[in-house]
C-alpha cells in the first residue's frame, strides 16, 4: 500500500508533506517523492528508499511552495527506481501521486503512445498523469479532465493531482482505495491515511468510491462522477500524535507488543456484561440475526487468518457452529458453495487488504445470512462495506508485523462466539467462563511480559540459525503458525509451523542439532500426546524450546522449558501468543533487521 498526501495552504507546505510521508512510511518504503507547484514551474524531487533520503534532498534544495503533493511507494508495477517513483508528470504540467493498481494499464499505455506521449516509467500510475493531460488539452478544466480520464481506468486508485496552470489547487479522485480530505485553518489536505494529516486537520471528509474533489486553501468541493457537487459528512478521527510516536520504545513493534493489555482492554470494554456479552455488540440487529447462524465462512490474510483458524475451536465449543476458513486470495476462485444461514466473517487490521475486500465484495453477491467485519480502522473500506462490525480499538498499528491486532482480533472473535451462543440461548455456563477469561486476559498478558528474561536466554541461539520449526496442537497449532510468521517476516529466518502430531509424517527428517524447535505445550487435553511428539524431537538431538506449565513440564537437555502464567481455558491461546511475539522481536533485534519495515513488505497490501 502506498501513501499519498496533498496540501494547499497560506504557508509553505514542504515540511507538512514530508512529515505526512513519514507518518505513512509504514505502508510502503521503496521510494518517496514530492512535487511543489511553484510560481514558474512544478518542482519535483524523488528519492529511492526511505523518506529520510527525500528529506535530505529537500534540505539541500530548500524548495518553497504553498501547494504540493507527495508519495511513499510500495512497488507493484516496476522495480523501485527514481523513474518509477511518484509523483509522475505529464508534459511538465500535470503531476500525480497514486495508490492502487490499474488493471488495464497495457491498453492505456498503447493508446497514449499512439497519441504521441513519451512514457518514461514502467508504472501504471504515470499513465494516469498523461490521460489527465490528454483530456485537459481537450476540455481545458483539470477537474473535468480528471473525471474523463478516470472513466478509462479499471482497477483501484486514489489519486492526488496538481496542475502547473492551476496554482493553489489540489485535485483528487477515489475508487476502491482509501482517500480523505482534511480541513485545516487556511489550508486543506488530501491523504490516503488520516494519520498523515491528524496533526494539521481539524475535521475529515471520507471520500466515497467515485468521488472527486477540488481543494484550495479555503475551499473544499466534492463531486460525483456526473460532476454534481455532493456533500460528505465531516468526521473527527481519533488519530493522535501519540499513536504515531514510538513512545520511548526502540521500535513501533516493541511498543505495540507492550500495548496489548491496554488494547485488549479497549477491545472488550463496554461489550461484556457480568457473565455474558452485551446485546448487539456487533451492531444493531446483530443479536437477532445471529439466532439463525448455522455455520460461518471466514476469510482473511496472514495474521488475520491465523486469528480465524485459532478461533474455530471457540465456535465449535461455545456456539456449536462449524466454520469454513479460507485464504481471502483463494476464496472466491474456488467458487464456494453457500449453504443456508451461513454468516460471512472478514477479518482485517487495516480494513484495506485488497484480497479480503474482494472476497467481501464477492460474498455480498451470494446468499449469506450477512457479513460481519472485524477491523481495527473505523475509516476503512471494510468497515463501511459490512452489515455488522466490531472495531478492535487497538489504536493505530504501525509496525508491519501485526501484534496487538492479532490478540485483539482473538478477543473480538471470542466475543462473536459468545454472542452467537447467547442469541441461540445455548451453553450459558461456557459463555460465563469465556466472559470471565476475557476479563482476565489483560492482566495475564501483562504477566507474560516477565517471560522476556527467559526469552533473552534463548535469543542468541535462534538468531544464529537459518531455520526453525514451530509446533502446537489444536488451537495452538494456529498460534504456532502465527509465531512462525512473526519470526520469518521480521528476522528473515525460515520458520515453519506444524501440528505436533504431523512431525513424524515427514518434517521430523529436518530435526537435527541445527534447527531450533519451538513448541507450545499448554495444559490441555492434548498435552500427553504433545509431550510424546516432543520426545521424538529429543530422541533425534533436536533443540527444544517449550512454553508450557507445571503439568506439561518436560525434561530438556538441549534447549529450555519456559513456564507460562496459569491461563483460563479460553484465553490461553491469546496469552501464549506473547512469548512468540517477544521471541521474534528479540531475534530480529539481534539480527539487526529493519523490523518495523521488513524488506519487501508493506503494512496493508492493497493489491491482489
Ligand atoms: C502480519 O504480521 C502481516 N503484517 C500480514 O500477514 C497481515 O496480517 C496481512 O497482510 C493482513 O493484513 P490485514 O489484517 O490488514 O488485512
Amino acid at each position: 500500500m502506498c501513501g499519498i498526501i496533498g496540501a494547499t495552504s497560506s504557508r509553505s507546505v514542504g515540511k507538512i508533506l514530508i512529515k505526512g510521508l513519514q507518518l505513512m512510511e509504514y505502508r510502503g518504503y521503496d521510494s518517496a517523492g514530492i512535487a511543489l507547484n511553484q510560481k514558474e514551474q512544478v518542482f519535483r524531487l524523488r528519492a529511492l528508499g526511505k523518506v529520510s533520503n527525500l528529506e535530505e534532498m529537500m534540505v539541500e534544495h530548500k524548495p518553497k511552495a504553498k501547494t504540493g503533493i507527495a508519495h511513499t511507494r510500495w512497488a507493484t508495477h516496476g522495480e523501485p527506481s527514481e523513474d518509477n517513483a511518484h509523483p509522475h508528470g505529464s508534459n511538465d504540467e500535470v503531476y500525480i501521486v497514486h495508490n492502487g493498481i490499474i488493471e488495464n494499464h497495457e491498453s492505456i499505455r498503447a493508446r497514449l503512445k499512439k497519441e504521441g506521449y513519451k512514457i518514461i516509467s514502467q508504472t501504471d500510475s504515470e499513465l494516469i498523469a498523461h490521460l489527465i493531460h490528454f483530456y485537459k488539452q481537450k476540455l481545458g478544466k483539470t477537474t473535468q479532465a480528471m473525471i474523463e480520464a478516470t472513466k478509462e481506468l479499471k482497477g483501484a486508485y486514489s489519486i492526488a493531482v496538481i496542475d502547473k496552470d492551476k496554482k493553489g489547487k489540489v485535485f483528487a479522485a477515489r475508487q476502491k482505495s482509501p482517500l480523505l480530505i482534511g480541513r485545516g485553518i487556511e489550508e486543506n489536505f488530501v491523504a490516503s491515511d488520516p494519520l498523515a494529516i491528524a496533526s494539521v486537520a481539524e475535521g475529515f471528509y471520507l471520500l466515497e468510491d467515485g468521488d472527486f474533489a477540488e481543494i484550495s486553501k479555503d475551499k473544499i468541493k466534492i463531486f460525483d462522477e456526473t460532476s454534481k457537487e455532493v456533500q460528505r459528512n465531516e468526521t473527527l478521527i481519533e488519530a493522535t500524535a501519540t499513536a504515531t510516536s514510538r513512545g520511548g520504545y526502540k521500535h513501533f513493534m516493541e511498543k505495540e507488543i507492550y500495548e496489548q493489555p491496554e488494547s485488549v482492554g479497549n477491545t472488550i470494554n463496554g461489550r461484556l456484561g457480568e457473565n455474558d456479552v452485551l446485546n448487539n455488540i456487533f451492531g444493531l440487529g446483530s443479536s437477532d440475526a445471529f439466532k439463525e447462524v448455522k455455520r460461518i465462512q471466514f476469510v482473511a490474510c496472514g495474521t488475520s487468518l491465523h486469528a480465524a483458524k485459532t478461533a474455530r475451536k471457540w465456535f465449535e465449543d461455545i456456539c456449536e457452529t462449524p466454520c469454513y476458513i479460507d485464504f481471502a486470495s483463494e476464496y472466491r476462485y474456488r467458487n464456494p458453495l453457500v449453504e443456508e444461514n451461513t454468516l460471512f466473517v472478514s477479518i482485517s487490521q487495516s480494513g484495506e487488504t485488497a484480497d479480503t475486500l474482494a472476497a467481501l465484495e464477492y460474498a455480498k453477491s451470494k446468499e449469506y445470512l450477512g457479513a460481519v467485519s472485524i477491523c481495527n480502522v473505523p475509516t476503512s473500506t471494510m468497515a463501511r462495506d459490512a452489515d455488522w462490525k466490531m472495531f478492535t480499538n487497538a489504536g493505530p498499528e504501525i509496525g508491519v508485523a501485526s501484534t496487538k491486532a492479532f490478540t485483539t482480533q482473538l478477543a473480538a472473535l471470542l466475543m462473536l462466539a459468545i454472542s452467537i451462543a447467547k442469541s441461540q440461548d445455548i451453553n450459558k455456563d461456557k459463555r460465563a467462563e469465556a466472559t470471565q477469561d476475557l476479563r482476565n486476559t489483560p492482566s495475564l498478558l501483562q504477566e507474560a511480559f516477565a517471560l522476556k528474561a527467559d526469552i533473552d536466554q534463548i535469543t542468541e541461539n535462534i538468531a544464529s540459525k537459518n531455520n526453525a520449526l514451530y509446533l502446537g496442537r489444536g488451537m495452538f497449532f494456529s498460534i504456532a503458525q502465527e509465531g512462525a510468521l512473526k519470526l520469518k517476516e521480521i528476522s528473515y529466518i525460515h520458520a515453519e509451523a506444524y501440528p505436533a502430531g504431523e512431525l513424524k509424517h515427514g518434517p521430523l527428517a529436518l530435526v537435527d542439532d541445527k534447527i531450533p524447535v519451538v513448541a507450545l505445550a499448554p495444559e490441555d487435553s492434548l498435552v500427553e500426546k504433545l509431550l510424546s511428539n516432543l520426545e521424538e524431537v529429543k530422541a533425534r538431538g533436536g533443540t527444544l524450546y517449550v512454553f508450557g506449565n507445571a503439568k506439561s513440564k518436560i525434561e530438556i537437555k538441549r534447549g529450555k522449558f519456559i513456564k507460562m502464567p496459569e491461563c483460563g481455558t479460553y484465553n490461553a491461546p491469546i496469552v501464549y501468543t506473547v512469548p512468540l511475539q517477544l521471541l521474534a522481536y528479540e531475534v530480529a533485534c539481534h539480527r539487526g533487521t529493519d523490523l518495523d519495515q521488513p524488506r519487501n513488505l508493506a503494512k496493508s497490501v492493497t493489491v491482489e
